[in-house]
């Protein structure tokens, strides 16, 4: 027979286990936190960190040779900085990973130290070209994600921003970058995090998409979108429905 008491002690653990469910749309607020970008004078690079930096974000480029780094950030404005790649990651908080994938291992093992306790965003997409256009490689880890989480065994390793265009990034004239980022993580602090950094840009939404033993699927879908966009002349982006 319920008791009272019974009754009451279930509806105070009901309670509690309702205020335990987060809201996922709740993220914190990420405004103060700087962001360096290695390899930021490429396109994808120089792109986050311009919308980074027009959202009001603190953005430092990082580049094999400081002067190029310098010259990028001067170009950008909007208060951006250049450095070498391990000063930009030693000044930062949060890190964006965007060298070309030929360049990645060897990049990352170079900053293991710098980039110790900070969180790090991997955008890399593994791709190989031919005549038939562009094509998923399979690295050894299983993504470029997991590689740099396997590299970096002090870092937080996310991954996010694959199937941005560059070209949209960069254009001053774009207002908004209507679009979702598939964000993956093996913590929901830091994925939480790397999703309110992508909601800085007006139009763009992170939506959480599993654990980084799943990104080499959200790495590979880069080789579709080139292919749409070689057919179609456009600058494709994703948006996730129903959530
Ligand atoms: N482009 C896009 O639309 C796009 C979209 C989503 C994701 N991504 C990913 O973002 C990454 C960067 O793309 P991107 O088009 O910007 O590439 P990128 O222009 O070829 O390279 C970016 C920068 O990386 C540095 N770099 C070049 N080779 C390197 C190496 N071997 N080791 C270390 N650093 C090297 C260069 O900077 P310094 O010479 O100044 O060091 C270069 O400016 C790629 O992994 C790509 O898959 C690109």
């Amino acid at each position: 027979m319920t008791t009272p008491d019974d009754a009451r002690s279930e509806n105070a653990a009901t309670r509690a286990k309702a205020a335990l469910k987060r809201d996922p749309w709740d993220l914190p607020d990420v405004s103060g936190l700087v962001v360096g970008v290695l390899g930021g004078t490429g396109d994808q690079g120089r792109g986050l960190a311009y919308r980074l930096a027009r959202a009001g974000q603190k953005v430092i480029i990082g580049s094999r040779a400081a002067e190029r780094a310098r010259t990028a950030a001067g170009e950008l404005g909007l208060g951006v900085e250049g450095a070498e790649n391990a000063e930009c990651a030693r000044r930062s908080d949060v890190v964006i990973v965007a060298v070309p994938w030929e360049g990645h291992g060897l990049t990352l093992t170079a900053l293991r130290e710098e980039l110790a306790g900070k969180l790090v965003i991997d955008c890399v997409n593994p791709l190989g070209f031919d005549r038939k256009g562009a094509f998923a490689l399979k690295p050894e880890e299983g993504s470029a994600a997991e590689q740099a989480a396997a590299l970096l065994p002090d870092s937080r390793v996310t991954a996010a921003f694959h199937h941005l265009s560059a070209v949209l990034l960069q254009d001053p004239a774009v207002e908004r970058i209507d679009t979702d980022v598939m964000v993956l993580g093996e913590a929901r602090a830091d994925t939480d995090l790397v999703q309110a950094l992508a909601a800085r840009i007006p139009g763009m939404r992170g939506v959480f998409a599993g654990r980084l033993r799943n990104a080499h699927q959200v790495e590979s879908l880069v080789a579709n979108l080139i292919s749409v966009n070689r057919r179609y002349k456009a600058h494709a982006g994703l948006r996730l429905t129903d959530v």
